[in-house]
């Protein structure tokens, strides 16, 4: 298991107001992560789903869940009706799946129908402070970046096989990095030396094309776009969002938590042309940013917005 720090979930009051959490009724956490929002959910005796393609991820959760709700009986005098009531008889339930196929994954649990739904996405602070995982550029593990182990590509398959060009279209695509060109033509001619296998490695390469250091590490940037890639994370995005409305109830909430530009310019646009369908109300008239506050006390949530639909 890998060293445990600890994740702080993001904008957390603000989710779970747009989620508008009612006792009993059933909320499915796409990205359960270490599980924050889910106990948030829990404590104000909401059911929950709970999903991560991560195994470590899901068993922080489990930890943190069983805690947080030891009972994990569903309570009988609740005010959901017997169609929801699957799975009967329990507050809060965990799978392991990728959102991408969410109607699969709720099928699985005997759920036809969610009361509100929410994506924190991302990495979890687990993965990313992880010895092993390979998703932070100061690390010196492995260029791994697989949320899902059972992914058959690395980064460092990435790394290794890619064309300049490729790799160029990559950090362009997913992270707009400027000097795409000059990293991925210094990746090309080092990986010729000999193969680039550790985070350490890539990040002494970026390094060596940034003359002037920025606000973020020159690494940050590429290490987001290997991560996207890896991971598939806009498609998977692009696949969740039609079947969490599909799946929500009528007057249900879908909460949407992105982290950078391309993830929330998927969202905007599925709340917007939804909108248009009249098939949601859009609860979120301005993209929702953290507080001065919430950043200082957790700057991973810098980047953080948040965007919010009502089914129709
Ligand atoms: C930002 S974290 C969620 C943190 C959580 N809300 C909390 O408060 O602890 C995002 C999580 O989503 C998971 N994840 C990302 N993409 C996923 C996907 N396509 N399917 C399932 N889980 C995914 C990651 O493994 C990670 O654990």
């Amino acid at each position: 298991m890998a060293k445990i720090s600890k994740h702080t979930p993001v904008l957390l009051q603000t989710a779970i107001k747009y989620l508008n959490v009612k006792p009993n009724r059933l909320y499915i956490d796409a990205t359960l992560g270490g599980g924050g929002h889910a106990e948030a959910i829990l404590k104000k005796g909401g059911r929950v789903l709970g999903i991560d393609c991560d195994p470590e991820a899901l068993e922080i959760a489990q930890k943190r869940l069983a805690q947080a709700c030891p009972n994990s009986l569903f309570s009988q005098k609740g005010e959901a009706s017997e169609q929801d009531r699957v799975p009967p008889k329990r507050q809060w339930q965990l799978i392991k799946g990728n959102f991408a196929y969410l109607e699969n994954i709720a099928k699985e649990a005997r759920i036809n129908r969610a009361e509100g739904i929410l994506f924190d996405l991302g990495v979890n602070t687990y993965q990313l402070t992880s010895k092993r995982r390979g998703f932070s550029f100061k690390s010196r593990a492995p260029l791994d970046m697989r949320m899902d182990p059972n992914l058959n590509v690395t980064a460092a398959d990435l790394i290794a096989v890619l064309s300049e060009n490729e790799l160029y279209q990559i950090f362009t695509k997913f992270s707009q990095e400027q000097l795409a060109r000059p990293i991925a033509r210094a990746i090309v001619g080092a990986r010729k030396v000999k193969p680039i296998k550790t985070c350490q490695e890539l990040t002494i390469i970026i390094e060596g094309v940034y003359q002037k250091r920025g606000k973020i590490h020159p690494a940050t940037k590429v290490f987001q776009a290997l991560r996207i890639a890896v991971n598939d994370e806009l498609n998977n995005l692009k696949k969740a969002l039609p079947q969490a409305l599909r799946l929500l109830k009528k007057g249900g909430n879908l909460v949407i938590i992105s982290f950078h530009e391309g993830e929330d310019r998927i969202v905007k646009n599925f709340l917007r042309e939804n909108s248009q369908a009249g098939r949601l109300k859009i609860m979120t008239k301005k993209v929702v940013r953290p507080n001065k506050e919430e950043i200082i006390t957790n700057p991973r949530s810098r980047s953080a917005r948040l965007r919010a639909g009502q089914k129709i």
